[in-house]
């Protein structure tokens, strides 16, 4: 079995980190979101993958390689826009051939991985097979019907009127019966090829499409709330592992990643978090859920729940939550008594102060 990994698309609505990089390298747990997914298709035993690269292609090329690092051999497949789920696997024909593949988003994550919803695939074989996850909000999702032994009988986008809460992750498995599906249907009203209108054209066709719960949580990190959301779930089975120092004047609690080089003074750590390779953290709380990338620098800083990228830096503010600050950024605090904010926000950016 191959694997496509889905990783060109815009990443509109994760804009301004966006505007300087792709989505699927915004990492969590200071690791990339694409390399969780490689890790996860490596973990279902699936090794000759094909990598979707719209235009941020050279940085993706760049972070991922040949894919020797990950024991994965890759192949970079370009889109010149994005088309659509269903649009990548038409112009991935030459790379999938006639077999057996798993398309995977390159944004999202799986805390359990997908090597049960592989192995299921493998031994049962239906046309295709699509992971899927009881939701909340079904208005929101891709929605599956099912009948018995989890055969989907219908597929609907967003639909007003839910008949079920099944939303489709973005884990798929295919025969190679999805070329034709492909290839039959028309772009929607969005002007893309949809993954959902395929899947419908197979089950309309008769073909036996299987929906399989996903064990576990399951995150698409379309969204900052999502990005931080995930950052959290991957931080809560962290291990502690401390590689830099910890001076005798600071604490820490719980989970606690130090990468090499990275140095904590006189600062209370409170796990699970994350420091990055040679970031400085000093007279500064950093609290539960919080990745600092590498080469960071804080002092006087108090930041939890928060994502800072590398190189970014944090001085004399207390209570950042929630936030995500990007490279080589700076938050500082103006001099004593000046009652004024001082901002150079760039475009598409959100700021929340304190009235
Ligand atoms: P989406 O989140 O649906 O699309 P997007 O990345 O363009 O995001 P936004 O709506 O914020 O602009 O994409 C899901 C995944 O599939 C993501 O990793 C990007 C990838 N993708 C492609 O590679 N090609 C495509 O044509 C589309 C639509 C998505």
């Amino acid at each position: 079995m191959k694997a496509l990994i889905l990783s060109g698309g815009m990443g509109t609505r994760l804009r301004p980190l966006t505007h300087a990089m792709p989505k699927q390298l915004i990492p969590l747990a200071n690791k990339p979101v694409l390399f969780h997914a490689l890790e996860a298709v490596r973990d279902a035993g699936i090794t000759d993958i094909g990598i979707i690269v719209g235009d941020w292609h050279k940085e993706i090329s760049r972070a991922v390689g040949d894919g020797s690092r990950f024991d994965l051999r890759v192949r970079y497949i370009r889109q010149e826009a994005p088309f659509g789920l269903a649009h990548c696997v038409l112009i991935a024909r030459d790379f999938l051939g006639d077999d057996d593949f798993a398309m995977y988003l390159g944004d999202n994550v799986f805390g359990d991985g997908i090597a049960e919803a592989a192995d299921r695939f493998r031994h049962s074989r239906p046309a295709a097979q699509v992971s899927v996850t009881p939701v909340g909000t079904p208005q929101e999702y891709g929605i599956v019907e099912t009948g018995p032994g989890g055969r989907v009988s219908e597929l609907r986008e967003k639909p007003r009127r839910p008949r079920s809460n099944l939303a489709v992750t973005g884990a798929y498995f295919f025969t190679p019966i999805v070329h034709d599906a492909v290839r039959a249907i028309e772009p929607s009203r969005r002007g893309e090829r949809e993954i959902t209108d395929a899947l419908q054209w197979l089950v309309d066709q008769g073909h036996d499409v299987r929906a399989v719960e996903v064990t576990g949580w399951w995150k698409d990190t379309g969204r900052i709330d999502d990005i931080l959301d995930g950052n959290r779930l991957l931080l809560d089975s962290a291990e502690s592992r401390i590689e830099g120092s910890i001076d005798a004047a600071s604490t820490a609690l719980g989970p606690v990643i130090v990468a090499p080089g990275a140095r904590i003074i006189r600062s209370h750590l409170r796990g699970p978090l994350i420091i990055g390779e040679g970031s400085i953290v000093e007279d500064s709380y950093i609290g539960p859920h919080t990745s600092i990338g590498a080469g960071c620098v804080l002092s006087e800083a108090g930041v939890s729940g928060s994502i800072l990228l590398d190189g970014a830096a944090v001085s004399d503010v207390n209570g950042i939550h929630w936030s995500v600050i990007g490279r080589s950024a700076r938050v500082g605090a103006t001099p004593a008594g000046t009652a004024r904010h001082r901002l150079v926000v760039g475009d598409h950016t959100e700021l929340d102060v304190v009235a």
